[in-house]
């Protein structure tokens, strides 16, 4: 039981490390959270920063995701502990412990946890958000489908029903947090993808 709140822990705290934030002020010298959906993830990094900050924060908001997996595998080594690590991750990037309780949607930390666990199914879950991203250039309807669909695509495949739960939890944690992205959807507002410099504007 110590082990696996330790896991928790572990996990809840490289999960809380804003890395949009710190790459926006180390590599731009702007807090992305003053600018465009002031979110702090790789898309609104995207928007206000340009690609190449935003692919960092995208493989190291995912790679706090694949951390907390490993924590529950280096710890405990079960499968209960690996989910439980990539859980606390994502509840660690949507509810910073250094941003006050707030923090980021949890989409590429919780992309990191189920590419390690489940592969085939983030890869049929990036594909759909993928193209719905295309055709619309609404990241989050995109992250939002996408995080609904998987606890179906886990149902449906039979995984484990420790990944089943997981993933209602992980769901969960992406559709909540994108609460002012739905309401922007429903009022016809919400800002489409588009590469910039919005600070510099
Ligand atoms: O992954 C986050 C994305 O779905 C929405 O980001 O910046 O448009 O709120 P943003």
């Amino acid at each position: 039981m110590m082990t696996m709140i330790l896991v928790i822990l572990l996990g809840y705290l490289i999960g809380s490390i804003p890395n949009g934030l710190i790459i926006g002020r180390v590599l731009c010298g702007v807090d992305i959270r003053q600018f465009g959906s002031k979110n702090i993830g790789a898309t609104n990094a995207f928007r206000v920063l340009g690609p190449w900050p935003a692919f960092w924060v995208l493989l190291t908001d995912a790679a706090k995701g694949i951390a907390g997996v490993y924590i529950g595998q280096i710890l405990l080594g079960t499968s209960l502990a690996m989910l439980v690590g990539g859980i606390a991750a994502m509840a660690g990037h949507n509810w910073s412990l250094f941003l006050g309780f707030k923090g980021g949607r949890g989409v590429a930390t919780g992309l990191g946890v189920i590419a390690v666990l489940m592969p085939k199914i983030t890869f049929t879950v990036f594909v759909i958000w993928a193209v719905i991203v295309y055709f619309t250039r609404y990241v989050s309807l995109g992250s939002i489908v996408g995080a609904a669909l998987l606890p179906v695509f886990v149902w449906v495949t039979g995984e484990k029903v420790e990944y089943f739960y997981f993933a209602v939890l992980a769901s969960l944690f992406v559709i909540i947090r994108h609460r002012p992205n739905i309401e922007r959807l429903l009022r016809g507002e919400e800002l489409k993808i588009k590469a910039g410099n919005l600070a510099a504007k």
